[in-house]
């Protein structure tokens, strides 16, 4: 899978790590052996690291396109896709992006610079032919279609003149009191439209790792400049800046938490913050 520098301090791998209960878990050896396909995702994942500086090497023809595939498979509430990919590759358009990310370098440096932007009014953009596409694949029901042009609307829509998201607001806490009652995206459609967006970049960076490429995720950025600069519409709002090419000279490899202090089984069991004591 890929070009995976295979001489990256890849943290600890290949060390078995206990798990509750008293059974190991598995070393990187069993899961090579039992699992090829997990063992090579993770050595991706283990090896992506976020870089900064990027040769002046143009990506490949339609290779942007392969790895925003990646990102388009991600998936979505209500498989609403809300998130749009601007891929800003213009040297002009670059420099002037460059200011509204806090001047960071690695934006005008890549060859590519993807925004993942959610779409504010994917319920009316992408209700419909989403549901129909899903039909007509069998991938759902007419009665669960049905059942979610109803509920969607209850969730997404921000109501007559985009003020019915205050009763929502307001339904929501009092409705818990007496039943579970979801987050609702028509109140906290930036923090729904953030959800979405990053599970794309997610899978894009991850493409992108696998055919050699380098990137970072930027949330180090003027979101109405980006918008005002890459001349974007109002109902797009940027989530993520994300420059993407070939690695300039190699980056150290970040390191993370033992596993163990990010993990409780059924439970938080007042697990101390890592670094605590
Ligand atoms: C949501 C998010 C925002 C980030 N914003 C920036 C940024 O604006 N500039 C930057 O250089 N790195 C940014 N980073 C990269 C982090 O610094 C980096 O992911 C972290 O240090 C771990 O390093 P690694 O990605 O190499 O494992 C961001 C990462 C995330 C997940």
């Amino acid at each position: 899978m890929g070009q995976i520098d295979p001489h990256v301090n890849a943290g600890n791998m290949g060390k078995s790590t206990a798990s509750p209960g008293g059974n190991p878990a598995r070393s990187d050896q069993d899961t090579e052996a039992l699992y090829p396909e997990l063992a090579a995702f993770l050595r991706l994942a283990r090896t992506r690291r976020s870089v900064r500086h990027f040769k002046d090497t143009p990506l490949p023809q339609g290779l942007i396109e392969q790895l925003l595939t990646a990102a388009q498979w991600a998936p979505s509430g209500y498989n609403l896709q809300p998130t749009h990919f601007i891929v800003i590759d213009s040297p002009a358009l670059k420099k002037k992006l460059r200011p509204a990310c806090m001047g960071q370098s690695q934006v005008e440096e890549a060859p590519a610079v993807v925004l993942f932007a959610g779409n504010r009014n994917a319920l009316q953009h992408n209700m419909e032919a989403t549901l129909q596409a899903d039909l007509d694949a069998g991938a759902i029901t007419p009665a669960y279609a049905r059942q979610i042009r109803r509920f969607i609307q209850l969730a997404l829509d921000p109501g007559l003149g985009g003020t019915g998201w205050m009763w929502k607001a307001f339904l929501a806490p009092v409705g818990k009191i007496m039943m579970p009652v979801p987050s609702i995206p028509a109140v906290q459609k930036t923090y729904w439209l953030g959800k979405q967006a990053a599970l794309c970049a997610m899978n894009f960076m991850l493409a992108a790792h696998a055919a050699g490429l380098a990137t970072v995720p930027m949330e180090g950025f003027d979101e109405s400049r980006v918008r005002a600069v890459c001349e974007l519409p109002a109902h797009l709002h940027v989530v993520l800046v994300v420059p993407v090419g070939y690695a300039a000279g190699d980056m150290p490899l970040k390191t993370r938490l033992p596993l163990q202090s990010m993990i409780s089984y059924n439970g938080y069991q007042g697990k101390p913050a890592a670094g605590s004591t």
